[in-house]
């Protein structure tokens, strides 16, 4: 476990960001991870799981922890149900294949998010109807202060729409060091209600759709929307969807009556950001080396070498831009560094 100098991160983020971290660590085991902790001496500390939800805007002045803990375990089953615990250096996506592999039901509408199971918890993922919480039991996590072990239950973790406790009141505190789920062997709860789904299994002539049917349904959606970070950089959704209130629903309905919208409350709607910065003109935009993707207006991307500060300006440009002809705050998802 050898503590590393300025080690380029470029690998390390989807975004594909070139910044250096100024001190790196691999850490595979939960005892190098609570001796590394102890042994800091009071460097500032940066946590880097699957580098799949941060834009890099400048070099990593700290000691950079990449969570590279492994396996995956049954700690019990009955003839319905799994309990499996993944450890959070696991790859997602790879994560989802093995449920696949063994029939276990649960997560395979969360195929092919990128990054790693230990980041899925912070922003209780989400994707086609469902969300981690759904299938979520605990998880473990080591506190960064004392290196003590706790275990957080689904109602300790406090999710919301890409939102956990991670992100708010604890937010820095903990390192996740495995994520725990049921998942179900038999009698399959399918979650088809998500148009896009219905469509791909109708448009390849499934009747009986089987999860790994719905698994390569949503894989296939998300190719055609979503760019592929190993091709081109990027942090999937960079905004969240608005939450905003009925009385300023309607008033963005009198002016674009074709805004797309999802109940949330009886006072709430949602609306798709990726619809408000396609209608701002931003979708497909290109300057240099970064923009916006032209298939999802939600993302952005970076075609080689951008560098964060650049992306995170288009970023800014986008907020006022949506701010002044919808008079609606986009919140960015991913976090800017
Ligand atoms: N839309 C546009 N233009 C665009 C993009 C979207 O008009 O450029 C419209 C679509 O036509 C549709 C609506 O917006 O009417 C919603 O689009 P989509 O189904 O693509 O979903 P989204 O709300 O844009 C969310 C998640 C995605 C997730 C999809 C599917 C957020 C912030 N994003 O996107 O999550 O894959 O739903 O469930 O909630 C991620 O978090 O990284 C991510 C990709």
């Amino acid at each position: 476990m050898t503590l590393r100098k300025n080690v380029s991160l470029k690998s390390y983020n989807t975004f594909g960001i070139d910044v250096k971290a100024h001190l790196f660590c691999d850490i595979s085991t939960i005892e190098a991870l609570k001796y590394h902790l102890a042994a800091q001496h009071g460097n500032p500390l940066f946590i880097l799981g699957g580098g799949s939800n941060m834009l890099l805007t400048k070099d990593i002045e700290a000691l950079v922890f990449h969570i590279n803990l492994k396996g995956i375990e049954i700690i019990s089953e009955t003839d319905d149900k799994v309990i499996v615990k993944a450890m959070a250096g696991e790859n997602w996506h790879e994560f989802v294949l093995w449920c696949l592999k063994h029939n276990y039901a649960g997560i395979e509408n969360l195929s092919l998010i990128p990054g790693n199971v230990g980041t899925a918890p912070i922003q209780n993922i989400g994707a086609y109807g469902v969300e981690l919480k759904d299938v979520f039991l605990s998880c473990d996590a080591v506190d960064i202060q004392n290196q003590d072990t706790r275990t957080f239950t689904k109602a300790d973790c406090k999710f919301g729409y890409r939102d956990s406790v991670f992100k708010q009141e604890l937010k820095g505190q903990y390192i996740i060091t495995s994520v725990t789920l049921e998942l179900e062997k038999t009698n399959h709860k399918l979650h088809m209600d998500y148009g896009a789904i219905k469509q791909q299994l109708n448009d390849s002539g499934i009747v009986k759709p089987t999860i790994k049917d719905i698994s390569d349904a949503v894989i296939a959606i998300r190719q055609s929307k979503l760019p592929d970070p190993k091709k081109i950089g990027n942090s999937g959704s960079f905004f969240k969807n608005p939450v905003i209130s009925i009385d300023q629903f309607k008033k963005l309905q009198n002016s674009f009556p074709q805004v797309p919208s999802y109940k949330v409350s009886e006072e709430m709607i949602k609306v798709p950001a990726g619809w408000l910065i396609e209608k701002a003109g931003f979708k497909g935009k290109r300057f240099n080396d970064y923009g916006v993707h032209n298939k999802q207006a939600l993302v952005l991307v970076n075609y080689g070498d951008a560098n964060g500060s650049d992306i995170h300006e288009l970023a800014l440009l986008i907020q006022k831009t949506i701010k002044r002809i919808f008079d609606i705050t986009i919140e960015t998802e991913v976090n800017i560094i």
